[in-house]
């Protein structure tokens, strides 16, 4: 695990679209991994910017994001598929078919989860997957847990995760209390990780992700096992290291 401390958030986020950059000047038929949240808002902007200014070409990338609410329709301002959308997507010219996010809406969450699951393994595994941290030492929507969830699955969310991501919605009864999200093992696989994170309010899961036990019960440890990743975090975030 290599660990890059930064000075503040605009660092970071331009550090890590450099980095999802490269990736596609050295192979434009990349398969990357998305995540969302605040904290890759300002690599998206980044990545907006080098689409426009330097000719990112986004045109044979393929993009699988990490997760998706439960229930939301795509339409729904506060999906994720709303929120790749605004960020990313309709900036710059992915085709639409290369975009991949799971559906909420599934009929049959089981068959979304394996169809998820499959259609990463034909595109020939994530290339570089992005990845933010949850307070309570999150990744996708894989919540700390007594057992690593291996693939895509459905995931009943903490207490702690829908306080936190009470402030995207009007109320906190709005948050979905479920959501799709790859699994551990999913992301673990993608042959280079890049997590990000930024502020004071994420230096506990940094310092428990970095230097902890990697137990279930801080999904992000897992990562100390991973042949190739790097840690994108501002001096905040890396206050407890
Ligand atoms: C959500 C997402 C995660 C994200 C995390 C942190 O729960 N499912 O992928 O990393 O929140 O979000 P933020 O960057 O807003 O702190």
């Amino acid at each position: 695990m290599k660990i890059q401390i930064v000075k503040d958030y605009e660092e970071m986020s331009r550090k890590a679209a450099n980095i999802v950059a490269s990736q596609i000047i050295l192979k434009s038929n990349s398969v990357i991994g998305l995540a969302t949240g605040d904290t890759p808002k300002g690599m998206y902007k980044e990545l907006v910017r080098l689409y426009k200014n330097e000719d990112i070409d986004f045109s044979e990338v393929k993009t699988f994001n990490l997760d998706e609410y439960y229930g939301l329709a795509k339409d729904n301002p506060q999906s994720y598929h709303y929120y790749m959308m605004e960020n990313l997507f309709k900036h710059v010219n992915i085709k639409k078919r290369n975009i991949n996010i799971p559906d909420g809406m599934a009929e049959s969450i089981e068959k979304e989860c394996e169809r998820y699951e499959k259609k990463i393994e034909k595109a020939g595994g994530i290339d570089l997957q992005v990845l933010g941290i949850g307070r309570n030492g999150h990744i996708g929507f894989n919540e700390p847990d007594l057992k690593f969830e291996a693939k895509t699955h459905l995931v009943k969310l903490d207490e702690d995760t829908i306080k936190a991501n009470s402030r995207f919605f009007n109320s906190i009864e709005e948050v979905p209390t479920m959501a799709i999200s790859m699994g551990i093992k999913t992301i673990m696989h993608a042959r280079k990780v890049v997590l990000l994170a930024s502020g004071r309010e994420k230096a506990e899961a940094i310092y428990k992700a970095v230097k902890g036990k990697i137990t279930p019960e801080v999904p992000a440890s897992v990562l100390q096992l991973h042949p190739d990743a790097t840690f994108i975090i501002d001096q905040e975030a890396a206050s407890k290291l």
